[in-house]
């Protein structure tokens, strides 16, 4: 059948509700095997690992370690380069805070671009303020995209370069591997913000040129509240932790205190053992379903919303002209509709789609946009969920014609 996809039934959420959710970008619905993964969890398993020596604690140490293990091996990494976080800006923070800050000094630069997402914008500012070092951005061309010539700002003053691999607000796939590359020629250090990609595409931190790679579990079918920091293990080890308590140590004095080894070092306190449970059956369902078959559903609906909303001449499209470098992502704005009213209206036909700014401010303002609708896709979603999305714009299109064509 055209409008068939056999993973809706995956998830409870999307199964039960009649509505067309297309904010995965947001954050993705959970499928019932991960859900069930943390039910076992802490029905059967819930115990504090690293601390005690009977077998329910000896068995959480087992699961969470476990975990790390499946997490590195999906991106290419080795366990102990692999640090859970609470998200992707908890990460990123980290990085700023103990990497940045003993690396940057005075008049050294870090390099951004103008997509980046708030978590990946605001560290640096302020890192940049604090050291009084520059902080630079790569701009876009007309077609959403960083044109070679502005990775001329990259140069043997940069120390830093962070860049997300897919804009949350465009969809624009960033060619990362190239400015890794120059970033490298230069001295500097590369870092990976995987956020808006780890759902959609295989990763690997080695291909991409990433000194550092950060992601979220909760927009990869993973639940809420547990994220990811890889970091080369020769950085991660002569990093300073930037949170202190239990589980970091190796020896504590009284006025003095050694720390454990990475990644228990960046790990201080009771941490988030059934979310990193969860993110790891999380990864097991991306993997059992295949990149290709992911692929081939998200860029078949994604194509699809592309062909029917640019066929809407009243609809403007924030997307890159060349569709391969686009993923999962759409932006767009009914002429002369705030994005919020777009929304609302969508709202009450049961289509979810996000409004805002989308925690990219400078992006929208170097766009001069104040917001956008923003429609994503996942593997759950299918072509109808696209014709209801059509649908409900040709009713406000209906309702607000005199306003919308003026
Ligand atoms: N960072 C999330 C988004 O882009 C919340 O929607």
């Amino acid at each position: 059948m055209k409008f068939e996809n056999p993973y809706r039934q995956d998830f409870p959420l999307i199964a039960k509700n009649d509505c067309a959710y297309l904010d995965s970008g947001a954050t993705s619905q959970k499928p019932g095997v991960v859900i069930e993964r943390m039910k076992r969890f802490y029905e059967n398993e819930n115990a504090n690992p690293h601390r005690s020596v009977y077998k329910l604690s000896e068995n959480a140490t087992i699961l969470y370690s476990n975990a790390r293990h499946t997490v590195a091996d999906f991106i290419k990494a080795n366990d102990d380069e692999i640090v859970f976080t609470k998200n992707a800006t908890e990460a990123l923070n980290l990085i700023a805070l103990s990497y940045g800050n003993s690396v940057i000094e005075k008049d050294d630069e870090i390099v951004i671009s103008i997509m980046e997402h708030h978590s990946n914008l605001v560290p640096w500012q302020m890192l940049a303020k604090n050291k009084e070092a520059k902080l630079k951005y790569l701009y876009l061309n007309d077609d959403y995209q960083i044109p070679d010539s502005e990775l001329e700002k990259i140069t043997s003053k940069t120390k830093i370069v962070s860049i997300t691999l897919v804009s949350n607000v465009l969809g624009t796939i960033i060619d990362v591997r190239k400015i890794a590359d120059i970033a490298h020629k230069n001295g500097a250090k590369v870092i990976v913000d995987a956020t808006q990609a780890t759902a959609h595409m295989s990763i690997d931190v080695n291909n991409l040129g990433a000194d550092f790679l950060v992601f979220s579990g909760h927009k990869m079918y993973a639940p809420l509240g547990i994220g990811v920091l890889y970091g080369k293990k020769e950085l991660l080890d002569n990093m300073n932790p930037v949170l202190f308590g239990g589980d970091m140590i190796e020896y504590v004095y009284e006025q003095e205190t050694t720390f454990a080894p990475v990644p228990n070092k960046f790990e201080a306190g009771t941490q988030n053992i059934g979310g990193a449970i969860g993110l790891a059956s999380a990864i097991e369902y991306i993997q059992n379903i295949g990149w290709n078959k992911i692929e081939e559903i998200e860029s078949g609906v994604m194509n699809y919303a592309l062909d029917k909303l640019s066929s809407l001449p009243y609809v403007e499209i924030y997307s890159p002209s060349n569709r391969e470098k686009q993923t999962a992502v759409i932006s767009f704005n009914i002429k002369n509709i705030h994005p919020h009213d777009t929304a609302s209206f969508l709202s009450s036909e049961n289509v979810c789609v996000r409004s805002g700014n989308h925690c990219a401010q400078p992006l929208l303002r170097y766009l001069g946009l104040d917001s956008t609708c923003r429609a994503t896709i996942s593997i759950y979603n299918n072509k109808e969920d696209v014709d209801r999305l059509v649908s409900a714009i040709q009713n406000v299109y209906n309702k607000f014609k005199k306003y919308i064509e003026r």
